[in-house]
């Protein structure tokens, strides 16, 4: 029998910490902060790492952000449980710095695995950095809102909502970039 979605998932953590991705993330973060949702989504976001709530709660996008965007999925009608929503790095960089570019590629190879599990119609990747790991060398500032295919995989570049929290422009353009999220799905359809 294949073995469930969830099962290859939480083993995809596992080595994670089997292996010591990021010795040094892991020391200073309090926990592993691996992904949450559906492992059958039609959607993963994709955030940067996580945050002081995060580290603590264990969940990624628990914080102001993270409402946001439980706003931004209301709006379209999708709750946190039927999507999937993870980070590319995740431990919490100290001090919620960026975290670095050995740090993204150490653990990039487990999202393309997380990615590889699912196998959602749509990747919305939230900020430069997730965007960066996926399709790099594209500015998120001219390609956001725009579904870009990679590697067999339809990306959709959506600013950060941390970002957007308190920056109007930016906030009403992740908005309405975020609203043509149903469209795009149903084009893939
Ligand atoms: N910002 C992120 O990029 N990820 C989180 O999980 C929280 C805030």
């Amino acid at each position: 029998m294949p073995r469930s979605k969830q099962v290859r998932l939480d083993d995809i953590k596992k080595q994670i910490l089997d292996k010591k991705v990021c010795p040094e993330l892991a020391k200073s973060a309090t926990q592993l902060v691996f992904g949450t949702g559906s492992s059958d989504a039609d959607i993963v976001f994709v955030g940067e790492a996580p945050g002081k709530n995060e580290d603590i709660q264990g969940e990624p996008f628990v914080g102001a952000a993270g409402k946001f965007l439980d706003q931004m999925l209301e709006m379209i009608r999708l709750n946190r449980e039927e999507v999937y929503i993870t980070n590319i790095v995740k431990y919490r960089p100290p001090n919620n710095r960026d975290p670095l570019p050995e740090e993204k590629d150490a653990f990039l190879p487990y999202l393309q695995a997380q990615l590889e599990v699912i196998q959602p119609k749509l990747v919305a990747t939230l900020g430069r950095h997730s965007m960066n790991c996926l399709l790099p060398d594209l500015q998120i500032s001219k390609v956001h809102g725009q579904p870009k295919r990679y590697k067999g995989q339809v990306i959709l570049p959506l600013f950060h909502p941390a970002a957007a929290l308190y920056n109007g422009a930016m906030r009403q353009t992740l908005i309405d970039d975020f609203a043509l999220i149903p469209s795009i799905i149903k084009k893939i359809n």
